[in-house]
Order: structure tokens, then sequence, then C-alpha cells
């Protein structure tokens, strides 16, 4: 990694944040950013993302704190790396319009997210195979792009799921190059082969949709509920279990060092730990990582005006950066 590459994610702010969006999102782009100290981090609230799914003005407020206290608290610096608000930098839906103008309907016709509604009408049968689908929904991905393209991020860590999302990014950029001569970056999709997907506690992916996540911060007694209703097979407490199917262990596995980790294994293959204690074990060693995140998180969050404060100096840094790219935009369509 270079000195100017820019390393770029966002997250949006739908839910409250919990372990599948620490393990899978936050703690790897914060990695990334720690292993390459010489480029340039930037990480943002996507926001007007999440319009297309919130429309209750206060709980977007909320998730929005929420979710930036959330990145602070897991060793996020924001005198360091560059953290803001999308929408905070208007310059994103300038160039999102722009884009939009050369990218094909067809390609956003192909989008997962999207299809995903149109196929679930679809089986639906109810006529309409866009019933409820905005727009905001529909051009997602030509917004993801102008997020991205905006700081010529060249890599953009997001889960798996995000995978088509960078590719398309990548394809605009790429046909507005060829338009208007190269002006943008061609960014690249990276994900952490070591940050498995974490199961949720019905062993489905760890996420909101499916209310089976296990929260991050709030009441400790939140945590231990979630903990203790991770499904479990009904092996007998002394029996022999099998730790790689479990997802106490799997789940456990995230949090422990190498030596917990083998001695949980063991004890469990072995028949020494019951269900009940691995989960206990679970219960303190997530409740002990999270002990001074917790700490920063609550004061932040009884100091939202703070919150703000931080955002906005950094939306500062983001549009310097993001002005000489939209100028040449600019420049480039004949403005
Ligand atoms: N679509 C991403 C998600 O659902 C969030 C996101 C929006 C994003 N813009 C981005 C991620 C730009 C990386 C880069 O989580």
């Amino acid at each position: 990694m270079n000195r100017t590459d820019v390393i770029l994610t966002g997250i949006k702010p739908t839910g409250s944040p919990h372990l599948g969006n620490y393990v899978g999102a936050i703690k790897p782009a914060l990695d990334l950013a720690r292993g390459s100290p010489d480029a340039n981090a930037m990480y943002f609230l996507a926001d007007f993302h999440a319009l297309t799914l919130i429309k209750d003005p206060t709980l977007f407020r909320d998730r929005c704190h929420e979710l930036a206290a959330t990145w602070i608290a897991c060793g996020l610096d924001p005198d360091r790396q560059v953290f803001y608000r999308q929408s905070d930098v208007p310059e994103v839906f300038e160039l999102s319009w722009i884009l939009s103008c050369s990218t094909s309907k067809g390609w956003m016709n192909r989008a997962h997210a999207y299809k995903a509604h149109v196929d679930q009408n679809t089986r639906s049968g109810d006529g309409d195979p866009d019933a409820g689908v905005n727009m905001g929904v529909y051009s997602y991905p030509i917004l993801m792009a102008a997020d991205i393209l905006l700081f010529q991020a060249k890599y953009v860590p997001v889960g798996r799921d995000q995978e088509q999302h960078i590719e398309i990014a990548r394809d605009i950029a790429a046909r507005f190059n060829r338009s208007y001569g190269e002006v943008f970056t061609l960014p690249l999709f990276i994900s952490d082969p070591s940050t498995a997907e974490i199961p949720g506690t019905d062993g489905r992916k760890m996420s909101k949709a499916y209310d089976n996540t296990i929260p991050l911060f709030g009441p400790r007694e939140a945590l231990r509920r979630a903990i203790f209703g991770i499904r479990t097979d009904s092996s007998a407490p002394g029996a022999p279990k099998d730790p790689d199917a479990s997802l106490v262990f799997r789940i456990f596995r995230q949090f422990a060092d190498r030596e917990r980790t083998e001695a949980m294994r063991d004890g469990l293959r072995q028949g020494r730990i019951t269900w009940k204690e691995a989960k206990e074990a679970l219960f303190d060693l997530v409740d002990g990582f999270l002990d001074r995140p917790r700490a920063m998180y609550d004061d932040l969050m009884s100091d939202r005006p703070r919150i703000d404060r931080i955002l906005e100096a950094g939306a500062g840094r983001a549009r310097e950066l993001a002005r000489p790219t939209l100028e040449k935009v600019r420049q480039a369509v004949g403005r």
C-alpha cells in the first residue's frame, strides 16, 4: 500500500450495532488501517443510504449516533482517520447524479438487493414486481459508487455481501473514464478471509433482519440473555460435543486468544464442559472484552453534541479531499 492509497468503508445505520457488525465489518476495517499506516483511512456513516429503510426521524438520528459512538468505542481515532457522516458531504450527492447519467439502468436491474425484492414480489404473486421498492433502493449502488469514487478510494474493505456493489462501482468508474478520460481510481473489493461471518443465535448469518443478533452495547443483561439464547443441540451435559458445529464455540473463538480457544475446544470435545458453562464462559469473555468500549460508548452517547462535533470536523476534512475530484468531474463533463 502506498502513501497516497485510500482505504474507505462505510456502514449504514439501520439497526443497533451487534457483534456481527463488529467482527464482520468494524474490526477488519480498523485492522486494515492499523496494518497499513501509510495509507489514508476513511470511515463514514452511510446515513442517507439508510433512508431507503428508516422513515422515523428520531430513530434515524438515534441510529446515526449509536453507530458513530460504536466506531469510536471500538477503536477508531477521529484525529488520525477521517471519520464523517455521508450527509455532511453534499459533494457525494452531486457526484451521484452525474454518475447516474452514465450508468445503464440494466446494471441496476441486476443488483442483488433490488433483484431480491423483485424475486420476493414475483413469488408472492401480487402482480407488481416493483411493489415496495423505492428509487433509493434501486439506485443505491450508484450512491455507493459516489461514496467510493469521490475519494479515489483504492481499497474498500466490506463483507462478501457487498462485493457486487464494489464491482458495480468499478464498472461505473471504468465507463466514466472511457467517456471522459482518466478521472477515477478503480476501486477494489477486499475482504479479510480470516474474518468468517459470525453466526447469529439461530445459526443463520447474524443480522437484524433475522432477529438473531447479540448486541454490542446496552445493558449487560441483554448481552447475557442473547448469549444464553444461542441455539445448542440436545447433547447431555457430560456428552462429547463437536466444537466446530457449535454456535457458542464459533462465536467464542472470535474473541478468545489461542490458548483459551484450544481449552474450550478440548473441553467441549471431551464432554467436560456443558453448554451452560460454555455460554457462561462466552458471556464472561465478551463482557470483559466490551468493558472499556462500553464505558466509552456510554460516555459518547451521553453527550450527543460531542458526537456531532466529531462528525462535522471529519466532514470538513472529507470535503477538502473531495473537492479536487469533484472539480475534475465537473470539468470533464463540460461544466
Ligand atoms: N452498502 C454498505 C452496507 O450495506 C454501506 C456502504 C454505503 C458502503 N456506501 C459504501 C460501504 C461505500 C463501503 C463503501 O453495509
